[in-house]
């Protein structure tokens, strides 16, 4: 890391505003695991998402944060459920339960669980007992998934969203300070985010986790700048991935469904039982913000410096070189 290790970053600084705008009764601290950053008490739950059960009809979206995994599974709940929208009325963390939540918001044994909406402190235990097929989702690298998957032993399908760094940076920025008891700046922020000191980061370390594995038959890699760009275009690839197909009128219906402004009105998927958890536990800093924010692409610029866009840009391009991903 080369072009990081000229801009003198004090690391030592760094991991003691880190424990002091990020932590909290939710979040003792952090550590790292096969060398990505998450929060300490993932150690409680790593031995039981190695050794879990996986199987060949599973459905595992995998994501780094704010990639649009939320949109990305409404489509592909639909598409799964043959356009049946009554299927989707129900909390979404619920339908497709989120692997190693516990450990991100409400840890196994904290004085939270009593306070839990029902799908944090037992995350894990939710995604195994989710009725088959089951659709799971996980920000962990490839690394960190459960080692039939890693393995190969077994083969679920696997969709892998991505986005752009930099508006990735910023989106998390935002959720961090909705729900995540992030009380530092953006100053702040961006340089725990591109010194992998946040959740799941790196996050390019992350996506390549996945990207290395791009030609096998069970993966499907979509971009959120492709989904914004022709929703349709990303719609019908999904289908075909699932081997379905619609009429091109409930096609039509389907991306109106996952349009901006539908998805941000539909109460199932903008986690206001999650903000109501963060705001009594305390740590909903930003308590008018959404969980469908903007979704624009090239938001960064609104917030990003020159300086700070070409430091992400040197960064990337330097340690995705020899790759053929763009983040
Ligand atoms: P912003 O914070 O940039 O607005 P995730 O679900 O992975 O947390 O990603 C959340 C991001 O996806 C947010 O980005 C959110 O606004 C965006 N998003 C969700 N639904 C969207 C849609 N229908 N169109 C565009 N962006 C959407």
């Amino acid at each position: 890391m080369a072009s990081l290790t000229k801009l003198n970053f004090d690391y030592t600084q760094l991991d003691a505003d880190r424990q002091k705008y990020a932590t909290g009764e939710f979040r003792k601290g952090f550590g790292v695991f096969k060398g990505y950053t998450m929060p300490e008490s993932f150690s409680l739950i790593q031995k039981q998402i190695d050794d879990f059960e996986v199987y060949d009809d599973d459905l595992w979206i995998t994501t780094f944060p704010k990639c649009g995994t939320t949109w990305a599974q409404e489509m592909i709940w639909s598409i799964c459920h043959d356009l049946d929208y009554s299927t989707n009325e129900q909390e979404l963390d619920e339908r497709m339960p989120f692997i190693e939540y516990c450990c991100i918001l409400c840890p196994p044994n904290s004085k939270l669980v009593p306070l839990d909406p029902g799908f944090l402190s037992n995350s894990v235990q939710l995604s195994r007992d989710m009725k088959r097929p089951r659709i799971i989702k996980t920000h962990l690298p490839f690394d960190l998934l459960p080692r039939q998957i890693r393995t190969f032993e077994r083969r679920p399908k696997i969709i892998h969203i991505y986005r752009n760094i930099k508006d990735t940076c910023v989106s998390f920025f935002h959720h961090q300070r909705l729900l995540e008891g992030f009380r530092g700046d953006f100053d702040l922020f961006w340089k725990l985010f591109i010194t992998g000191k946040l959740s799941w980061t790196p996050m390019d370390d992350n996506v390549h986790s996945y990207w290395k594995h791009r030609s096998q038959p069970n993966f499907l890699f979509l971009r959120f700048e492709d989904m914004k760009r022709d929703l349709r275009s990303v719609v019908l690839q999904t289908c075909d991935f699932f081997k379905k197909s619609f009429p091109e009128s409930e096609i039509d219906k389907l991306v109106k469904y996952l349009s901006f402004d539908s998805m941000q009105k539909n109460p199932w998927v903008s986690k206001l039982p999650l903000i109501e958890y963060c705001k009594k536990i305390g740590i909903c800093i930003n308590q008018e913000g959404k969980f469908i924010r903007k979704g624009a692409a090239g938001d960064y610029k609104n917030i990003m410096s020159e300086d700070i866009q070409k430091i992400f840009d040197d960064y990337i391009k330097e340690k995705l070189k020899g790759t053929e991903l763009v983040l």
